[in-house]
């Protein structure tokens, strides 16, 4: 348990280290949570900061995700392991997710675990994660609202887990992908919320292909 505890703790904290926030740092103190949607997303630096911006977020909070499931597992263990690898992994998905989505360095005022999530199913389920990017790129490119692409996305890693994984929704794997679906989708209620509107911040299709 001990053990558990620990990496949860490391990766929760790995989560604390947002890429807007650290880019920011670098850019002279800009704060993404000022800005914008008020998030700390890449979404959010390329709505305001520009594209270079946008990638180093991207970058970095891709890379703590994946860092957070494929090292932290495997450091050296503390007391009884109660788990397998693969189920490490999961609850430091997890805790990576919502280190950076509550982060305690920043006040628990943190990001909407998008990218960060991408980096642990990219790690952990690469074949969900080709499904989910195709959709995410479709709906971006029809609609132009990434939230929506996000959300779309979210669904698909229900669905595909439901009808292709081995284990099925019932298992570790399901508990995972439901609970981050839950996160992502309580992240993004002010987004659906505009959403429903008809007021939700939409990326043109020029700016999308970088027109
Ligand atoms: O990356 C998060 C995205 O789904 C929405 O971001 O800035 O439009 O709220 P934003």
């Amino acid at each position: 348990m001990l053990d558990l505890i620990v990496k949860t703790a490391l990766a929760y904290l790995l989560g604390n280290l947002m890429g807007g926030q650290l880019i920011g740092l670098l850019r002279g103190g800009i704060d993404l949570r000022t800005v914008g949607s008020g998030n700390v997303g890449a979404t959010n630096a390329l709505r305001t900061q520009g594209k270079g911006f946008a990638l180093g977020v991207l970058l970095i909070d891709i890379a703590k995700g994946v860092l957070a499931v494929l090292a932290i597992p495997h450091l050296p263990t503390l007391g009884d392991v109660l788990l397998t690898a693969r189920e490490q992994a999961y609850w430091c998905g997890v805790a990576v997710a919502i280190g950076h989505c509550y982060p305690v360095l920043y006040g628990f005022r943190g990001g909407k675990g998008v990218a960060t999530l991408a980096g642990v199913f990219g790690a952990l389920m690469s074949a969900a994660l080709v499904w989910m990017l195709a959709l995410f790129v479709l709906v971006i490119l029809v609609s132009g609202y990434v939230s929506l692409a996000t959300l779309g996305a979210a669904l698909t890693a229900i669905i595909w887990v439901a009808l292709v994984h081995p284990e099925g929704l019932f298992s570790a794997s399901g508990g995972f992908v439901l609970a981050m679906a839950a996160l992502v989708a309580w992240k993004h209620r002010e987004n659906i919320v505009r959403l429903a509107q008809g007021n939700e911040h939409r990326f043109e299709k020029a700016r999308i292909i970088g027109r």
